[in-house]
């Protein structure tokens, strides 16, 4: 949430700024702002709307300069709009600011300031804490860097910043807790990003910045240091972003590339992990843990939104493969309450991002129970990542559609990888099925291939239903997580209220809401459950329900049924139910963009939520 980016070197820091800005967007796009200093003086520009409307807005004035900072932003204090936008600059002007986070305590701090003479401009809380910084800078003589030092042992809550000095412009400083930075190292120039999508082009050589600590960066050199004074040796990575995961590559929209990129992203998640010639899969990241994942007396899976319809995919496979009790929570419950947990006990947390700021801290809680924390994310370095005592990484490649897609049926191949992998060591699984399951998995990106080719008919289908008021979604089993994902794929881009329900639970109330209007979306392939299933499609059709199915290739028993079918091949098991999410996320795709939606960008959303 929020992007930031900043630069110190010797080129032009407006393009590199704008450009990182743009490739942030995702992270947050309600308003954007960049301040630049030109040699001489300070300039901020900032604009209520996307980086575009910045830059046509700053069109003329001067934007030179080799060190700036830019942002873009996801509101949290204060409506979006020009003066709530960041960069926010102290009121003596001796500070400018970029924020990521929230500062809880920022409404204490704030009174106390104001009786101190400070007024305010905007009614963010980064405002208070670039009044607070130049407040304890003005006190004594001390530096910029000791002064943000001093300033963020005051602070309660979540930041990252990059902050520049009007008096000393030759350095960035940048600080975080909770909040992403990462720090690119080029020659004699620097780049801070929230993540390196900003300067991939410049630099693969990366510092990630910790929780509590501070770097002070200029063109000679970066030091950084932590929040109490201890001097921390900057540890330099490789960050491995290839430069065209981060461009559309001829679709019209990122989310679209993510959808048709599936079957790639689960076949670079299984490789070199399920080795079919030999039955086996290994996920190296858990070779450590296995005893422990072996032996686990309960498996909590947390996570938010779409990496929590993915633990409940990993419910119903952990259950059924590794026979070991599974609970799934949403992390942002989980936090709150006393939950129950012990040593015997692994908790598993799903995030694309690895920054989401309920989950972080969730596993952060069950780590001081004493419970083995594993984690299944997408970004590589990401702070759930590093939190974890293991994991594995889905290599689903930059997800940037804010809608997420090709993250959920990577997370689900985790958790079918790792199911597999503890039901064979427990000897649940025969050798036959094993064989059988595994030939399940490595046929998922076919099969997904082949549910592409349908586009042309969802579209069709999108077209006919794409000014409903509500759609319902059902399934049973493992296709209920895929029904509450197809609900939150539709709800999230096209603004259309959608729910998701177990095909069984309908009858228990939401079968009220059944008219000749409201689509009802029925995943119903040939599966265990298929004959109830058909019975729920028949109580629908008996009050006139319009039913778009999901089925299996060459069923004509739903097919005589349904108002209209979408066919998928053959799944035998659990372990292959994933596929069917895919024409659900065409369909809201394509309903999204009829309606006119931004589905990039859909309103009020952002991607990475570190706030709680
Ligand atoms: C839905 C979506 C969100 C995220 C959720 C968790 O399309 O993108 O619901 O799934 O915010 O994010 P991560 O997986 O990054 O923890």
């Amino acid at each position: 949430m929020c992007g930031i980016v900043g630069y110190i070197g010797g080129q032009s820091a407006y393009p590199i700024i704008i450009n990182g800005l743009k490739r942030l967007e995702y992270r947050g796009y309600d308003s954007a702002g960049i301040a630049l200093y030109n040699g001489k003086s300070t300039s901020v520009y900032k604009k209520y709307g996307k980086v575009s409307d910045l830059e046509n807005s700053v069109a003329g004035l001067d934007t030179n300069g080799c060190l700036g900072i830019g942002h873009t932003r996801w509101a949290t204090h204060g409506e979006p709009n020009d003066k709530n936008a960041h960069p926010h600059m102290s009121m003596h002007g001796k500070f400018v600011i970029v924020h990521n986070g929230i500062i809880e305590n920022y409404n204490n701090l704030k009174k106390r300031l104001t009786t101190r003479g400070y007024t305010f401009k905007s009614e963010t809380d980064s405002e208070v804490l670039a009044d607070l910084i130049e407040y304890i800078y003005e006190l004594s003589p001390i530096s910029p860097d000791d002064a943000v030092q001093l300033a963020l042992r005051k602070v309660q809550g979540a930041y990252g910043i990059v902050v520049m000095c009007t008096d000393h412009p030759d350095r960035l400083i940048a600080a975080r807790k909770s909040s992403p930075l990462v720090i690119g190292i080029g020659d004699k120039e620097y780049f801070i990003g929230s993540d390196a999508s900003p300067f991939v082009e410049y630099t693969d050589q990366v510092v990630y910045l910790d929780n509590d600590q501070i770097a002070v960066i200029s063109r000679e050199g970066l030091n950084i240091k932590s929040i109490n004074n201890a001097v921390v040796t900057p540890e330099i990575k490789k960050v491995d972003i290839d430069f065209d995961e981060i461009e559309k590559g001829g679709f019209s929209h990122f989310m679209l590339k993510e959808i048709y990129e599936q079957p790639r992203s689960i076949t670079d998640t299984m490789r070199g992990r399920v080795l079919s010639e030999v039955d086996k899969i290994t996920l190296g990241g858990l070779i450590d843990v296995m005893p422990r994942l072996m032996n686990a007396r309960r498996i909590i899976i947390v996570g938010c939104g779409t990496s929590w319809h993915a633990g409940l995919m990993g419910e119903y496979l952990f259950e059924e493969y590794a026979r070991i009790p599974v609970e799934v929570e949403y992390a942002s419950e989980f936090r709150y309450r006393n939950p129950i947990i012990n040593q015997e006990d692994v908790v598993i947390a799903i995030s694309q991002s690895g920054e989401t700021a309920d989950t972080l801290a969730a596993i952060q809680l069950a780590k001081k129970c004493g419970a083995c924390v594993l984690g299944i994310c997408n970004v590589v370095g990401s702070s759930i990542a590093r939190e974890t005592d293991a994991g594995v990484y889905t290599h689903a490649g930059v997800e940037i559609g804010v809608a997420s897609t090709k993250a959920f049926t990577a997370q689900v191949s985790v958790l079918a990888m790792m199911a597999l992998m503890i039901g064979r060591a427990k000897y649940n699984i025969k050798s036959a099925d094993y064989h059988q399951l595994i030939r399940e998995l490595m046929s998922i990106p076919e099969k997904i291939e082949h549910i592409l080719k349908s586009a042309d008919h969802i579209k069709e289908i999108a077209e006919k239903y794409k000014d409903s008021s509500n759609a319902l979604y059902l399934g049973r089993g493992c296709y209920y997580p895929v029904a509450l994902e197809g609900a939150l794929k539709l709800k999230e881009i096209s603004y259309i209220h959608a729910e998701g329900y177990p095909a069984a639970e309908m009858k228990h109330g939401p079968i009220a809401l059944i008219d000749d209007k409201m689509p009802v979306i029925v995943i119903a392939t040939k599966d265990k459950g298929y004959e109830k299933i058909v019975n729920n499609i028949q109580e629908v059709k008996a009050r006139k329900g319009i039913v778009i199915a999901v089925i299996t290739e060459g069923d004509t028993t739903i097919a005589a049924m349904a108002d209209h079918v979408i066919e998928v091949p053959a799944v035998e098991n659990a372990v292959g139910a994933m596929i069917t999410v895919v024409p659900l996320q065409l369909l809201s795709y394509y309903i999204a963009i009829m309606r006119g939606c931004n589905v990039d960008q859909p309103r009020n959303l952002a991607k990475s939520v570190t706030v709680e």
